[in-house]
């Protein structure tokens, strides 16, 4: 399976290094990114082909990993699946705009093709998603990070947004990928809590769901990437995981 790779930042340097180092079996084809440099750079990393524009390498990959921004993903996704290719998203915000998630999802029905968005900064989609039928009476995020993290300047703990996460998308978009990827996950707007922490250096996030299945309460303090201290580095290595699966005959917990 050929992969074309659209953004080529922090979550792509990640993976790329790490799926060459590890010599798996994943065939990093094509590469591209607003700024060539970073997709030559990745390119020669994974003796693959960087490209000057998104529709030299649509009709040459079989999926494209997406970590490039929201707008990438309303640029290119309906192109992706209209050729009959799956897409991983990971800018996975984008996916709380209820019109072009539904449109995907029809391109994608219409084409055979699969949209995938890996769990990417936290755990325990897999149990969210198991129980998002049942009655849930609390569907929580409290995301702690450093003010580096936040692009803040404070010298306090101080609570940043606390509402809906339909309401963080357009007030908050620092964060809104975590609290999308739970929301979808769930089915509900999951309630949002935002602070910035000076004595954190880790980018925390604990999930609270309660409901008549019982309830759990998850936590990940999440090492920042050092090409973009917004983005975690468990979020790269999640995107490894998916891509690893496509080639396992026993895929466990997804
Ligand atoms: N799902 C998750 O849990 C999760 C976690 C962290 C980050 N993300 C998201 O993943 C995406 C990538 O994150 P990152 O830290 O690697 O970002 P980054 O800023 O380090 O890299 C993004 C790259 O994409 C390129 N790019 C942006 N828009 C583009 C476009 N329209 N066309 C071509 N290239 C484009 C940029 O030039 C840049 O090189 C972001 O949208 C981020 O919000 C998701």
């Amino acid at each position: 399976m050929k992969i074309g790779i659209l953004g080529c930042g922090a979550i792509s340097n990640i993976i790329v290094t790490n799926i060459v180092s590890d010599n798996l079996d994943i065939d990093l084809s094509y590469f591209f990114d607003n700024d060539i440099e970073r997709a030559e750079n990745l390119a020669n990393i994974a003796g693959g082909i960087a490209v000057l524009s998104f529709d030299e390498m649509i009709d040459k990959v079989d999926l494209v990993l997406e970590a490039a921004s929201p707008s990438s993903v309303k640029t290119y996704a309906s192109k992706v699946l209209e050729k009959g290719k799956d897409i991983i998203i990971m800018s996975i915000g984008s996916l709380m705009d209820i019109e072009l998630r539904e449109n995907l999802i029809k391109i994608a029905k219409e084409n055979n093709t699969k949209i995938h968005a890996p769990s990417g900064a936290v755990v325990g989609l897999d149990g969210i998603r198991a129980v998002a039928n049942l009655n849930l009476t609390e569907t929580s995020l409290i995301t702690r990070k450093s003010p580096k993290s936040l692009g803040k300047d404070s010298k306090k703990e101080e609570v940043l947004f606390e509402g809906k996460a339909s309401e963080a998308v357009k007030k908050f978009p620092v964060n809104i990928n975590v609290a999308a990827a739970i929301s979808l996950a769930c089915k509900r707007d999951i309630d949002v809590k935002i602070i910035v922490d000076p004595n954190v250096s880790r980018n925390i996030h604990e999930i609270i769901i309660k409901g008549e299945f019982g309830e759990f309460h998850t936590k990940v303090m999440n090492l920042p990437c050092n090409a973009n201290p917004k983005t975690s580095v468990l979020a790269a290595f999640s995107a490894i995981n998916l891509l690893k699966n496509f080639n396992s005959t026993f895929v466990i917990g997804n």
